[in-house]
This record gives C-alpha cells, sequence and structure tokens, in this order.
C-alpha cells in the first residue's frame, strides 16, 4: 500500500524521532547524537523530512560549500515500513530544488544496491572511490550530479 507523505523542514524538536530513524537505517553508520544536532541546527544545511500520518518516515540533508559550488548529501533515509513508496526519490527532489549549486555529490557503500540503484536512476555516477571509508573496512563509492534545477 502506498502511504500519503508530505516533505517539510526538520527542526530541531525531531531529535528523538531522527535518533530512532536513524538506528533503523543505518545501524552500525548511525551518526552519534552530536552530529545529529550538528546536522538539525547547523547554517548551510538543507535538511527535509518526509511525514505519513505525523510520523517521521523519512529524513535528507545537504550540506552546502557555496565557495566551491558544491552540495554533500550527507544522509538520506526511510524507514523500512515505508520503503518502495517513492518517498526517498521525493526527497532528493525536494533537496536538489533547495540547493542552489551547480554539482551535488554524496558517498554510499559499494554494496548499497538499493541507494546506488536509487542514484543512478536519478542521475548521478561514480567519481571516485574511497578505500575502506566505513569501519567495517567497505569502500564508498563517491558519485556526482550536475543539478540543473
Ligand atoms: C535507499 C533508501 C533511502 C531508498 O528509499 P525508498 O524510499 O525505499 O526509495 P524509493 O521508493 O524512493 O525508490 C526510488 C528508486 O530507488 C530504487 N530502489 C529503491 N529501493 C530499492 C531496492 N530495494 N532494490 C532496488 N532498487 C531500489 C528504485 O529504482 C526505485 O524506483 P522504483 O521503486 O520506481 O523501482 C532506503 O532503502 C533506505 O533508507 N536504506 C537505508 C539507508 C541508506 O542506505 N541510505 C542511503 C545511504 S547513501
Amino acid at each position: 500500500m502506498s502511504a500519503e507523505f508530505e516533505i517539510v523542514d526538520a527542526h530541531l524538536r525531531d531529535l528523538g524521532d531522527l535518533r530512532r530513524l536513524e538506528n533503523e537505517c543505518f545501524e552500525v553508520d548511525a551518526w552519534p547524537l552530536v552530529d545529529l544536532l550538528a546536522m538539525l541546527m547547523f547554517p548551510g544545511i538543507v535538511r527535509l523530512k518526509a511525514v505519513v500520518d505525523g510520523r517521521l518516515a523519512g529524513i535528507i540533508a545537504g550540506d552546502l560549500r557555496r565557495g566551491q559550488n558544491l552540495a554533500w548529501i550527507v544522509t538520506l533515509g526511510v524507514r523500512p515500513e515505508y520503503r518502495r513508496q517513492g518517498i526517498a526519490r521525493a526527497l532528493l527532489h525536494a533537496c536538489e530544488n533547495r540547493l542552489p549549486i551547480k554539482t551535488i555529490k554524496l558517498s554510499v557503500r559499494r554494496s548499497n544496491w538499493p541507494a546506488i540503484q536509487l542514484y543512478e536512476n536519478e542521475g548521478y555516477h561514480q567519481v571516485d572511490v574511497w578505500k575502506k571509508y566505513y569501519v567495517d573496512g567497505e569502500d564508498a563509492l563517491v558519485l556526482e550530479k550536475i543539478n540543473v534545477s
């Protein structure tokens, strides 16, 4: 069944729900509290959430590096029960539209097939590999897209 969702700005008051989502989505890669706080509070970050029936279903954040005409998508996660309903794609589109920047980059585990499928379908392509980037020694693929929004 497809969920009705809305995409709106995320705020500090989302911290508790975001911690739960982070653990459900990222497990060993889950950010510590201090990084989640920074993501919700620091300037220069586009932070958006997907909400279903008042519940946090997904999150995305884009970190602007205006001087380099570059932004990094630093996180994108959708809770397991809301997946395959277009929420990540909608979050990505909404975030890209809010980034007044030419190049968008992100990193993803080499084995993260669902995410790589999503990004490639949305116009991202591989530009680099960070060897043994993750805590368990897995490589990160660095993907890039030229933003036309
Ligand atoms: C990757 C993730 C964000 C996708 O979220 P989602 O809301 O299920 O994705 P969407 O429904 O918007 O899917 C959009 C497209 O991505 C691709 N995709 C998503 N999940 C997929 C899967 N399990 N297998 C294959 N392709 C998949 C498909 O092309 C899909 O389009 P389609 O449904 O029309 O075929 C979600 O699985 C997740 O949160 N995973 C854990 C956290 C994570 O890995 N985040 C990315 C870190 S870089």
